[in-house]
């Protein structure tokens, strides 16, 4: 992947292309576009990539949270009250490249790894302005260790979820989600951990690029009019009419208040790792062609939200008139019957079934993607167990609606008909307390 030329692209467009390339060249060129230089096309390592960031306010790891998920506190919200994820993101997959089965081994870096997360919550703040993150746990990493996770946490190994997917599975030992406003701040903490740099926004960092093997990175973002802004990649038409307003390739936003679990509703109570939650990331690829060659808007509001949206004009041109609430509560209980009569049946209704006593059970921090310059979607829910998600998937799907409805498997059930599942991963983000190489029984290894 090569860098635009900074003079011929918007500036979002060109930090956007920055974080998708990463590495010192990505961060090198953040700093440059800022400072109105040049496209930072150098691959040598910038020496002053761990300089004080423009902007970019410092932390105190004393006032971080206990929970790693605990981010909506540290987050703005706009006048509806919906919380703003912040819109750049970044997911790091390593593995292990130390025996941390090995007592001696695991304590040494531990102890490493805790300075440097440590070392990132003093060189940022924890926030959108400076840096959020989260470390997590696959079931994969847990194998190595004698003994079995504690029945309070629920993490198997990923697997398939509807007849529609044949997914790869995620098996790194490590999901690290790092989340800014800031691309540099973005780049500089990626950098610092997992790079040649030692040091971030004038902070030094400790080196931890022994203990990890590189399995993939993915980014996205999540703001409104950057899907607009980056027509240009497979998957939907170069010219689609995306809202300047929708922070979502679809055409809408997500996210409403009334829609998301609350971080304590995905907080595991019990056990030895109380305050942790469950992780799971979906790899989702979008085919938008059809979507917004073929579909009207009508069309598109029924399939997201549901036909009665379309119908009452619920939702506005990307949904700036539900604003916090996606309106799917009052929709008839019984679905089939819903769309035996409609003949389509929306995303947003189906997946909200699976509520608890009218209660969500997901939080979703999901962004869209052109990874691979293809439209796509980086679903990461937080929920207290992976059954949770299982079941919100399974209302989500609505199998048990394609039947002698008229909605199809995928056709007029919701959004299936347009999105793809290539992979799948489950991960446990331990308290902070435990974030650093937790073994299955985190009190007794202390
Ligand atoms: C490309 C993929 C997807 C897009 C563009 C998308 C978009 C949306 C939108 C626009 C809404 C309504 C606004 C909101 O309240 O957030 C929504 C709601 C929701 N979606 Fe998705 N979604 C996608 C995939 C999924 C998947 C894979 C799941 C499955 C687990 C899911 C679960 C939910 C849930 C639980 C809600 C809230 C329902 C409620 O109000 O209780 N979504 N989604």
């Amino acid at each position: 992947m090569t860098l635009p030329d900074p003079a011929d692209v918007p500036r979002r467009e060109f930090v956007k292309a920055a974080v998708a390339l990463g590495g010192t060249v990505g961060l090198s060129a953040c700093l440059g576009v800022n400072e109105g230089e040049g496209s930072g096309d150098d691959d040598s390592v910038d020496p002053t990539a761990g300089d004080d960031l423009d902007g970019v306010p410092t932390g105190d790891p004393d006032s971080v949270p206990d929970r790693q998920h605990a981010w909506n506190d540290s987050l703005p919200t706009d006048e509806d009250g919906n919380v703003k994820t912040p819109v750049h993101h970044v997911l790091r997959l390593v593995d292990l490249a130390v025996d941390v089965a090995d007592p001696a081994a695991r304590e040494e870096a531990r102890e490493t790894l805790s300075a440097a997360l440590s070392d990132l919550e003093s060189a940022f703040e924890w926030s959108n302005g400076g840096l959020l993150f989260t470390v997590g746990y696959s079931p994969a990493y847990f194998e190595r260790f004698d003994g079995s996770l504690p029945d309070s946490v629920d993490l198997p190994e990923p697997t398939a979820l509807t007849s529609l997917e044949d997914p790869a599975f995620d098996d790194a030992d490590i999901l690290v989600h790092l989340a800014s406003d800031f691309p540099e701040a973005l780049l500089a903490a990626e950098e610092a951990l997992f790079g040649e740099v030692d040091a971030a926004n004038g902070v030094g960092v400790a080196d931890v690029s022994d203990l990890f093997e590189e399995v993939d990175r993915r980014t996205g973002f999540l703001d409104a009019g950057l899907p607009r802004e980056h027509r240009d990649v497979e998957g939907v038409p170069e010219d689609a009419p995306i809202p300047e307003g929708a922070p979502l390739f679809m055409g809408f936003a997500n996210g409403f208040a009334e829609s998301q679990a609350t971080e304590d509703r995905v907080t595991i109570a019990e056990g030895p790792f109380a305050g942790a939650t469950t992780q799971h990331l979906s790899t989702l690829q979008t085919q938008l062609n059809a979507w917004w060659d073929q579909e009207n808007h009508h069309q598109r509001v029924a399939k997201m939200f549901s036909p009665t949206h379309a119908a009452e004009d619920r939702v506005g041109e990307w949904g700036e008139e539900l604003a916090a609430d996606p309106a799917v509560a009052d929709l008839p209980d019984d679905a089939v019957e819903y769309a035996r009569d409609e003949g389509v049946v929306g995303h947003a209704q189906k997946a909200a079934r699976a509520r608890e006593d009218g209660d969500p059970i997901l939080l979703r921090r999901d962004f869209p993607t052109t990874d691979g310059d293809h439209t796509g979607l980086h679903f990461l829910t937080l929920q207290e167990s992976i059954a949770d998600f299982v079941r919100v998937r399974e209302a989500m799907t609505g199998e048990d609606i394609a039947d002698d409805t008229g909605v199809g498997t995928r056709v007029n059930n919701g959004i299936l008909q347009y999105v793809f599942v290539r992979r799948r991963g489950n991960y446990l983000v331990p308290p902070r307390e435990y974030r650093s190489l937790p073994t299955p029984d985190p009190n007794a290894d202390r």
